[in-house]
């Protein structure tokens, strides 16, 4: 039974049971928020993640007869595209609806579209402007749903993010992890990835573009567990010193285009430049979600380094999405490690 609910800015997270007593094949209902995922199911989202990897062929046809639509209400290259290309892989089928011309609920109600939809697919999939429209479809919805970005969050980007770091060093509780820029949907991800990882996280925003203060709550509840360290500044220098990646987003963000100028002005001394860079490890790799704006928040100098991940991070949400979707929707993680082994 769905009950209406009144939008909240963040939602209350649905599971509660620490990482310890969660079942090796618990699949979350929804991915709404990092938050919905405990520590532990990060670890093991990355397991399989690097299984599809590696023996893609072992999953052909899992998902076969699955559907998932996909309603996006800004545009997008990367996220569209290893959704649909990931689900097909799958032997799943992937609906795109293009939502730009009109948010997702102006001409009929989230609660009527939820009950129309849970009707016909097995999962949606939503990039929207509202961080509330996809948290009132997954309460309204009883298939679940997946937040493809939101204002607030973009959470399969922060763990396509830190599955990448993961490949190029090992243990993420050694890293320290720096974001330099806007305290942005971005930044709120992998804030709460890195609590959950265990890794050191600097991040640095001006003052006036701060991060939202609920989030960073939640990310200190989790890095209690987790013993990560994390540090709110307002000094991108002071963030990056000795940083092993350093990550930077759009100074103004989809929506935000209007407020370019004069954000360009306040962000300019965050800027991701080799001098920035020389503050960081020498090892140090630069890390963007794309799409970039060369000469505003990195130079060109540091985005075609040798250090440079960025189109690891863009090959890796297509890994890290069918790791999501073959989670939510094939049976959990231990079936397809029974599986893998045994291959
Ligand atoms: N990084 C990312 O989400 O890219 P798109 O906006 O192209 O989907
Ligand atoms: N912060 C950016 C991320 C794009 C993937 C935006 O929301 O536009």
């Amino acid at each position: 039974m769905h009950m209406r609910a009144e939008p909240m800015t963040v939602r209350e997270p649905k599971k509660t049971t620490p990482p310890s007593l969660l079942p090796e094949t618990a699949a979350p209902r929804d991915l709404v928020s990092i938050h919905d995922l405990a520590p532990a199911e990060i670890l093991q989202l990355f397991n399989l993640t690097s299984m599809l990897k590696q023996r893609p062929a072992d999953f052909r046809g899992v998902l076969a007869g699955k559907q998932m639509v996909m309603f996006f209400e800004k545009p997008s290259l990367r996220t569209r595209l290893t959704f649909e290309a990931g689900m097909d892989s799958l032997g799943g089928s992937a609906f795109f609806v293009d939502q730009t011309g009109s948010r997702l609920n102006a001409r009929e109600s989230l609660y009527d579209i939820a009950h129309n939809l849970e009707r016909w697919i097995d999962i949606i999939v939503l990039r929207t402007f509202s961080h509330a429209t996809v948290e009132e479809m997954a309460t309204y919805a009883s298939v679940p749903v997946i937040n493809a970005l939101s204002e607030l969050e973009h959470p399969c980007q922060a763990l396509a993010d830190f599955f990448t770091l993961q490949e190029q060093f090992g243990d993420l509780q050694k890293l320290h992890f720096a974001y330099v820029g806007d305290g942005n949907n971005m930044a709120h991800s992998l804030l709460l990835a890195g609590a959950s990882v265990g890794a050191k996280v600097s991040i640095a925003t001006p003052e006036r573009y701060g991060l939202n203060p609920v989030i960073v709550t939640m990310a200190k509840a989790i890095a209690e567990q987790t013993k990560a360290q994390l540090r709110i500044l307002t000094d991108p220098h002071k963030a990056v010193a000795g940083a092993d990646a350093v990550y930077t987003d759009a100074w103004a963000s989809m929506g935000q285009e209007h407020e370019a100028e004069e954000r360009a002005a306040v962000f300019a001394p965050f800027q991701v430049n080799a001098a920035l860079m020389q503050l960081a490890k020498p090892h140090a790799r630069f890390m963007h979600c794309l799409p970039a704006h060369r000469g505003c928040e990195v130079t060109d100098q540091v985005i075609d380094s040798v250090n440079s991940v960025v189109f690891d991070q863009a090959e890796n949400r297509l890994h890290i999405q069918k790791a999501i979707l073959v989670w939510i929707l094939g049976g959990g993680v231990g079936r397809f490690r029974a599986r893998s082994t045994h291959a």
